[in-house]
């Protein structure tokens, strides 16, 4: 059955273009009313317009879609959220899209390109989930998307500013997965990859144009789908790729009382990944933790002691 939204409405940040356009249109396409919300400026986060939003606007309701314009920049979440309640009565779904660079060593990194970065993808999320969450709570229902980036998991040369705000992305989303979970609101984030004026300035010409947009689409739409029953996970999607990233933490070893020398002489062990494990929640992998902190108790005689916590599976 194909995926529709009919009454749904869904806030997409950054819609202007590149991915955010090609979700407002697919989710207009398939019945949903969409907030474009693009604050139209240059890829650095500096100058202001309102014409990358109207133009997707023209386009949805050309093809018959219903959307309005939003022009605000993302860290005024209020006034995106009004957008959407204003025009439209509710708020279904959030995707915080919105995103600049402002690539630099970090040696010559300014504070102004440590700030501007975390103001559009950090608080700019905060802020527009913050004041649409009320509205889900209240309806018990919600679906919101995060966007990271492989800067985040596997850091970037240039980009500590940008890997850091995206990885701050995840815990965000985590977190609210764990807090919207009894009022059926899901967080889960994105890892894109696509050429686009983002990509532009570090992608070949070539690739920018192989890496449509329109391969990531499909994922986000499922996610944002009241059917989708997954909450607080990483997906990822490119070149007609989709996947998950998870967390696995090895079956590492118990030393009672170590040295730091016995942390090196085991070393092989505390980083042997053979039998690591996905822990699901915060509690599953303190809980492991405690169990051994209650082994300590019953040790006797022989003040050090080595185990593996026996995680494989
Ligand atoms: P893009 O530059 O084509 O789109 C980003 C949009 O956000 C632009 O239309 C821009 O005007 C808008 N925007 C910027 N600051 C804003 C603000 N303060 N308020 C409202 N709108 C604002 O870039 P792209 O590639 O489509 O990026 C979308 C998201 O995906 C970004 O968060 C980016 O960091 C992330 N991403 C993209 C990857 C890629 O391969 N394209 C890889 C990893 C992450």
């Amino acid at each position: 059955m194909a995926l529709r939204f009919d009454g749904r409405v869904a806030i997409v940040t950054g819609a202007g273009g590149g991915l955010g356009r090609t979700y407002a249109i697919e989710l207009a396409k398939r019945g949903c009313k969409v907030v474009v919300n693009d604050l139209g400026g240059d890829r650095h986060g500096t100058s202001a317009s309102t014409s990358m939003a109207d133009k997707v606007v023209a386009e949805i309701k050309s093809a018959g879609g219903v959307a309005v314009p939003n022009y605000d920049s993302v860290e005024f979440g209020d006034k995106i959220v009004k957008t959407a309640i204003d025009n439209f009565g509710r708020i279904d779904i959030v995707i915080n899209n919105a995103g600049i660079l402002r690539d630099v060593s970090f040696l010559n990194m300014k504070e102004l390109d440590w700030d501007l970065i975390f103001k559009v993808h950090m608080k700019g999320a905060y802020s527009v989930t913050k004041a649409a969450w009320p509205y889900m709570r209240e309806q018990k229902y919600g679906r919101i998307v995060c966007t990271s980036s492989n800067a985040a998991v596997f850091g970037s040369f240039g980009q500590t500013n940008y890997s850091a705000a995206k990885h701050a992305l995840i815990g965000f989303s985590n977190s609210l997965a764990l807090e919207g979970e009894k009022y059926n609101i899901k967080a889960n984030t994105l890892i894109p990859t696509a050429g686009s004026r983002l990509t532009q300035t570090v992608m070949p010409q070539e690739l920018v144009d192989a890496l449509k947009p329109e391969y990531v689409t499909p994922l986000v739409v499922y996610m944002v789908h009241e059917t989708f029953d997954e909450n607080g996970k990483l997906f990822e999607a490119g070149a007609g790729w989709y996947g998950t990233q998870q967390y696995y933490r090895s079956a590492g070893k118990v030393i009672t009382n170590a040295t730091a020398e016995q942390v090196r002489d085991g070393w092989k062990q505390v980083t042997d990944m053979t039998g690591a494990r996905h822990m699901n929640k915060i509690a599953e992998a303190t809980q492991e933790l405690m169990a051994i902190l209650a082994n300590h108790g019953e040790e006797t005689g022989n003040s050090t002691t080595t185990t593996t916590t026996g995680g494989g599976q």
